[in-house]
């Protein structure tokens, strides 16, 4: 097959940064040799804000009931148009946040969650950009999955500066909430150096499929979002972007579309 032009000349035939990453972070027999752990170094997997407007406990999730997986698994669909005016219930939150990062076992100090992490290490934190949920002011908010309750930072609706930062993708502005996710990256690297951000990715991927499930149980639209201006997200959520950076977010509404397409 003819290679396209751009694609050949992309990097002018050069290794880029995410083929450098891919090699450079493989593991080989040798390059485990040896291998031992800093515990010293092992970063707690739970996060805590300073000064929160308030803490907001979230009721007791509801989890019986409900379609079978195997139909919720077949008609899953990212869902992007959302009827705006329409509350989402605290209740219907809880769910999905307990479906996303919630704790389902503890042994010794890890909080074992029912989405899979790597190495027990947990290093995603959540954020809601709150537009219209019962019971919550529009706000910034960030889960604790270990106290099962929100930390409000920052009220207003920030939505609009949201779908900015989504590339103006329409969907945030409608979203009742908009889940952001960011990585605490030292809880992983400590022990996978930087063969945790491999890890990492691939622990978002877990959660938002739970979030994708739980939603479309739930008659929730969720569409998953990847194109972001990393920058702008951070600057929302108030992290560095160095040691805490947003790595992925997910828009979730009333869908107008509950079967099919929805592009
Ligand atoms: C990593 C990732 C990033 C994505 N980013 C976006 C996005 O920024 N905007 C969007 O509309 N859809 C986004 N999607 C949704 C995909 O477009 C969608 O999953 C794909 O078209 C398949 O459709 P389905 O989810 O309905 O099966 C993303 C999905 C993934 C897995």
């Amino acid at each position: 097959m003819k290679m396209g032009k751009d694609k050949k000349d992309a990097n002018d035939g050069k290794m880029g940064v995410g083929d450098r990453f891919q090699k450079e972070t493989k593991y080989t027999p040798e390059s485990l040799r040896g291998h031992s752990l800093d515990w010293s170094h092992r970063t707690p997997s739970f996060k805590n804000h300073e000064s929160p407007i308030a803490i907001i406990s979230l009721p007791e999730p509801e989890i019986t009931g409900g379609p079978n997986l195997w139909t919720v698994l077949n008609t899953r669909r990212s869902r992007r148009t959302y009827d705006a005016e329409r509350t989402i219930k605290l209740e219907l939150l809880s769910v999905l946040l307990w479906a996303t990062q919630g704790v389902t076992s503890v042994y010794g100090d890890t909080f074992f969650r029912t989405a899979p992490s790597a190495g027990g290490l947990y290093p995603v934190e959540t954020y809601l950009n709150v537009r219209l949920v019962d019971g919550l002011e529009p706000g910034i908010y960030h889960f604790r999955p270990q106290n099962f309750d929100l930390e409000f930072l920052k009220k207003g609706d920030y939505s609009g500066e949201l779908a900015e930062a989504a590339l103006g993708q329409a969907m945030v502005m409608n979203a009742q909430v908009t889940f952001v996710w960011s990585a605490v990256v030292e809880r992983s690297k400590w022990k996978y150096g930087q063969r945790a951000y491999r890890y990492i990715y691939l622990d978002a991927g877990h959660i938002a499929q739970n979030l994708y499930l739980a939603g479309e149980a739930l008659g929730l639209g969720v569409c998953a979002i990847g194109a972001l201006f990393d920058e702008q997200v951070n600057m929302l959520i108030g992290v560095d972007g160095i040691s805490e950076t947003v790595i992925y977010m997910a828009s979730v509404g009333w869908p107008k579309r509950k079967t099919g397409l929805d592009l």
